[in-house]
């Protein structure tokens, strides 16, 4: 079901949450990202259902551990395991989540690529793809969807790769975000959507996609995959 809060609710759930972070530069990226990315809502209608399934959700790239946050802040309280492989990103994740207070969430310096090899579960990919070279993000999502129980959910947003102008666009942020250091990692590759969606056949996964750009220039698409009971 859609997320139905208020618009004085939600701004005040946004501003706790910023509040959570020590540097104002943070604080900015949180109120920025939770405003205007629709991910964040999309994805807690997604984690609810993913609550009904074994395993918890693996937040893989989480950042600030925003996703964690913006869950707790609306209920929703399957485990959460963040990951990331930037330790300046886990420690505000980690500070934040204490200072919010938040149970059953636990944030590491680690690669999705080691991170993925034992986990079970429900898996949120957001923006993360594109950072992995091709054969290891389709050892990543390979490993995923075997490993995922009945119900768990494989959720993915990402920018595409095609022939639009949201792709140019797209192309244009990775070289702002890469060159300010924000994302210290020197190569990205966009998926096409073939390449995600090739691991998740509609036989054992039901599939639910849709572009999810909301008011941005760029060329978001979410994927979501439930596992077939
Ligand atoms: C655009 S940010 C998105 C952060 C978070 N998912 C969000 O939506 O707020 C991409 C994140 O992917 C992380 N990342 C890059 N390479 C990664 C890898 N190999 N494994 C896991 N995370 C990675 C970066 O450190 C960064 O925090």
């Amino acid at each position: 079901m859609p997320i139905t809060t208020a618009p004085s609710e939600r701004s005040a759930r946004i501003e706790r949450i910023a509040a959570c972070f020590d540097s104002r530069w943070h604080q900015g990226y949180a109120r920025g990202k939770l405003r205007h990315d629709p991910v964040f809502d999309d994805a807690v209608e997604w984690a609810r259902r993913a609550g009904l399934a074994e395993g918890g959700l693996l937040d893989a790239g989480c950042g600030l551990g925003l996703l964690a946050l913006w869950l707790r802040a609306h209920d929703v309280d399957l485990p959460v395991r963040g990951i990331d492989p930037d330790p300046k990103k886990i420690t505000a994740a980690r500070a934040a989540a204490g200072r919010g207070g938040l149970r059953g969430v636990s944030f590491e310096t680690t690669d999705a690529r080691d991170a993925i090899a034992t986990f079970s579960g429900s898996v949120f990919l957001l923006d993360v793809l594109h950072y992995l070279p091709l054969a290891d993000r389709d050892r990543v999502l390979e490993r995923a969807a075997a490993a995922a129980p009945p119900g768990a959910i494989i959720y993915i947003r990402n920018g595409l790769r095609d022939r639009g102008w949201r792709h140019r666009f797209t192309r244009m942020e990775e070289w702002f975000v890469r060159h300010s250091g924000w994302i210290p990692t020197r190569k990205f590759r966009l998926p096409d959507a073939a390449e995600i969606t090739r691991h998740f056949p509609p036989d054992a996964f039901e599939p639910d996609t849709r572009p999810l750009w909301g008011h941005t220039p760029f060329n978001s698409h979410r994927f979501a995959f439930v596992r077939r009971r």
